[in-house]
């Protein structure tokens, strides 16, 4: 191991890194549940010396775990604890090279920030429209490579939407620069979605480009309170109807969500209910009279009972309040105890039913637990987060936390949901992915892995079993 660090350090210089005071911060996951190591981590300026560190450890025979902003939160980018692996971050490669609003197109490399993105973007009059609470560290390289959904893509699509051409070092130590931003390309297989939503698995992105969109010049946020799972989707069915182009945002949050946030220091704008829904209305036209339709849509809703208050925002400051109660979730949920992610998405028809059944079973069978779910209603995709207290014994909230889990993805799977929804398989769903996803699926996806990674080194343990 020694022999390819000196060959790495050799061509790297100082972005071959070793001193544990610094590469402690790439060995954590971001929910600090998994603590890896690694013989060394590679911070390479160029796809160029990216391609030529990755032959580097193909011919010794060491793994490599991508990384971009480590914000996963299913433990993708964070090594095994046996030290033999190498982490390879996208941290210095973060260019933005090109902005064109007529092609309505952005290329960049694939360490540059979502919140460098959407900046670049605003800059030269257009949208960069992927967006979630870690878009100030998570990369692009990183949504693509986990197919990043976040709270507009209910309008925008999710990272694999975006996409237009990617360029990629594959295992092998090529570079595949497939940096094209047609809108239509049907010349064979559409290689570059392979590679979205990987996980890191089959190739490191090194650069990508992405669809833009028409600039927002009008916002309007608002939060309602709602007394029924069913009338969530009422309001939702409603609010499609009538400001469907408009809606950026439409995202649920539970009632025992925002008393999390209020232990936080936080202040609900509207009195309190067992549901409440955050919605965003933004438009390119700045005579479309967004506050206008949102408040005619918001009093008729009270009128017919689908909820029975409303905050409209009335400043940008107050926009930034309402978004901090469900921005902050994660983070908040992360200090409110132990807490058991379920990232789970059904056809949005079920979601009440989703929503019932998970509080019921949970409530019933386990007192302990507060189910503490939010998410992108529009999308069908709650994050049916679990917090048990931090008193009860690691072991006891392990135990139950495995029940716990095992009820909800009973109840998703038998309204045709799925068990992971945005934040992919990486370390902690591989048996779920094993013993849930068609045999004929995963043994395509199985091929298409030996295809690519014939020696099984990148991000081996991730999406599947380390061989
Ligand atoms: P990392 O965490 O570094 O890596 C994630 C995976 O991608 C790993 O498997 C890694 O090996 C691989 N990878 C990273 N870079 C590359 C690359 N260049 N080439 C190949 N593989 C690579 N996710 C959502 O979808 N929607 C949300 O709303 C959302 N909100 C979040 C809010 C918070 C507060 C946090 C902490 C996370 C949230 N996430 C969300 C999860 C996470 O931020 C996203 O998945 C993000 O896209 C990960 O980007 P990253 O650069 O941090 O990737
Ligand atoms: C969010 C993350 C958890 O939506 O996906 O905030
Ligand atoms: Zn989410």
């Amino acid at each position: 191991m020694n022999d390819v660090v000196s060959k790495l350090r050799n061509l790297l210089g100082s972005d071959c890194i070793t001193d544990p005071a610094v590469t402690d911060g790439y060995l954590w996951d971001w929910r600090g549940l998994l603590r890896g190591s690694a013989a060394c981590v590679l911070r390479p300026r160029s796809a160029n010396l990216l391609s030529q560190s990755v032959r580097i450890c193909r011919e010794a025979g060491v793994s490599i775990v991508p990384q971009g902003g480590n914000t996963g939160l299913v433990g993708g980018a964070t090594p095994d604890d046996i030290g033999l692996q190498i982490v390879i971050s996208t941290g210095a490669m973060r260019k933005i090279r090109t902005v064109d609003p007529v092609d309505m197109s952005i290329v960049a490399e694939a360490g540059a920030t979502i919140a460098e993105l959407q900046t670049a973007a605003a800059e030269a009059g257009a949208l960069f429209p992927l967006s979630f609470a870690s878009e100030g560290t998570a990369t692009l390289g990183g949504a693509l490579a986990t197919n990043a959904g976040g709270i507009s893509a209910v309008r925008y699509g999710s990272a694999r939407d975006l996409l237009l051409g990617m360029e990629v070092v594959l295992p092998d130590g090529r570079i595949w620069n497939g940096l094209r931003t047609l809108r239509k390309d049907n010349t064979g297989y559409a290689l570059k979605y392979l590679f979205a939503g990987s996980e890191g698995t089959l190739g490191i992105i090194t650069g990508a480009a992405m669809k833009l969109a028409p600039l927002s010049v009008g916002r309007e946020v608002a939060f309602c309170a709602i007394e029924s799972e069913d009338q969530v989707l009422d309001f939702w069915m409603k609010l499609r109807a009538a400001a469907e182009g408009n809606v950026r945002a439409i995202e649920y949050i539970s009632n025992s969500c925002v008393e999390l946030a209020k232990r936080e220091g936080l202040r609900a704008p509207v009195g309190v209910a067992d549901h409440y829904v955050l919605v965003e209305l933004t438009s390119s036209r700045p005579d479309a009279g967004l506050k206008d339709v949102l408040e005619a849509f918001l009093a008729e809703r009270l009128e017919d009972g689908t909820i029975v208050d409303a905050a409209l925002a009335q400043s940008g400051e107050q926009q930034k309040q309402i978004w901090r109660l469900r921005d902050d979730q994660t983070e908040i949920q992360k200090k409110a105890g132990r807490d058991f992610k379920h990232d789970v998405a059904v056809p949005v028809p079920r979601v009440p039913e989703l929503l019932r059944r998970s509080r019921a079973v949970i409530e019933s069978d386990f007192p302990e637990a507060t189910v503490v779910p939010f998410g992108h209603v529009g999308d069908g995709n709650i994050h049916l987060n679990v917090v048990l207290p931090a008193t009860l014994g690691a072991e006891r909230a392990a135990e139950q936390g495995k029940q716990i889990s095992q009820a909800i993805y009973d109840i998703v799977l038998s309204l045709g949901g799925t068990f992971s929804a945005e934040h992919g398989i990486g370390r902690a769903k591989v048996d779920m992915l094993e013993a849930k996803r068609d045999p004929i699926e995963l043994d395509l996806m199985r091929r298409i892995k030996a295809a690519l990674d014939e020696d099984g080194s990148f991000n081996p343990g991730t999406v599947f079993r380390p061989s």
